[in-house]
């Protein structure tokens, strides 16, 4: 019997595909029989490293797309590709993002809160709208295709000192659960996942500083940081028919105490922390 969280046949495309939660998710799509997954991303060194990695285990079935997916050029770009390779597309993971910067509301530059908003939401909503068209054309009436958008512990409940990203986080949900509503008699699920803190190459540069990943640890109900391969199965769970009667859903998939309770003012001392160590805009982009 083909299990339920099977991927076999289907063909999957992963935004922010190169790196951390995205690349664990690729993985985790060729495990489970994925016929073909095509990773985007903006960095094109780890993005080419990281196909030929997957290409020595899963030859054949991988496609890099370099672009920046807030374009819409870029977009059409990657579903085309796709097409082109495959012929089809089932499942769409609109995972890349950035978490912008560490700072209050004064001091936060319009244009600051505009490139997260570009990158977190504009990007979500093309990839929604061109992934869309593209599966409409699939055949099955009932089993058209499965988006899920990367939102955040902070779309849930905010975080002082990072409203930009906090509010973007919380607008991609509002597409996810709007979407969902529109698609699901056409077959199409959208679903929203909700990380916690989750180590990531990137995320590991703060860890690495004196006390942050302690004090990190200490807020959530597992006192232990999440892995990509977590978040991975979260996706996998929403890709595939497992998950086929959800739609419109978040999956919380982080074990913070209240987040935004946690990050009082008394944490100043971390947020500044924080700032210092991304230079108050993070290297996510
Ligand atoms: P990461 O930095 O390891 O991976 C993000 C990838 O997205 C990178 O490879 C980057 O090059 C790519 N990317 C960024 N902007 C892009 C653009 N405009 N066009 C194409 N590619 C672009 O980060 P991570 O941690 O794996 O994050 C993945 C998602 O998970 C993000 O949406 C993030 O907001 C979300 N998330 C992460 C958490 C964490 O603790 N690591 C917690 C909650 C949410």
């Amino acid at each position: 019997m083909t299990s339920a969280f099977s991927l076999a046949g289907k063909v999957a495309i992963v935004t922010g595909g190169a790196s951390g939660i995205g690349l664990s998710t690729v993985r985790a799509f060729l495990e489970a029989g994925a016929k073909g997954v095509t990773l985007v991303d903006l960095n094109k060194g780890n993005l080419s490293k990281a196909q030929a990695e997957l290409e020595k285990q899963y030859p054949g079935r991988t496609l890099a797309v370099a672009g920046d997916v807030a374009t819409e050029d870029a977009t059409k770009e990657y579903i085309e590709e796709t097409l082109k390779k495959w012929g089809h597309l089932d499942v769409s993971i609109q995972n890349a993002g950035i978490s912008g910067p560490t700072a209050g509301i004064t001091e936060m530059t319009t244009q600051q809160f505009e490139s997260v908003m570009n990158i977190n939401v504009k990007s979500a909503f093309l990839g929604l709208k061109h992934s869309v068209k593209a599966m409409l054309q699939n055949k099955n009436p009932e089993r058209r295709g499965s988006i899920v958008l990367c939102s955040s512990q902070l779309g849930l409940d905010g975080s002082p000192f990072h409203s930009a990203y906090a509010a973007s986080k919380f607008a991609v949900r509002g597409l996810a659960v709007s979407v969902a509503g529109e698609l699901g008699q056409q077959g199409i699920r959208v679903n929203a996942v909700c990380p916690g803190a989750i180590e990531t190459p990137l995320t590991d540069e703060f860890y690495k500083e004196p006390g942050s990943r302690e004090a990190c640890e200490a807020k959530t109900m597992m006192a232990r940081l999440g892995k990509p391969d977590e978040i991975a199965n979260a996706f996998l769970y929403l890709a595939s028919d497992a998950s086929s009667y959800a739609t419109g859903t978040t999956l919380s998939e982080c074990t913070f105490l209240d987040w935004a309770q946690a990050c009082n003012r008394d944490d100043a001392d971390q947020f500044e922390l924080f700032a210092e160590v991304d230079g108050g805009y993070s290297k996510w982009s």
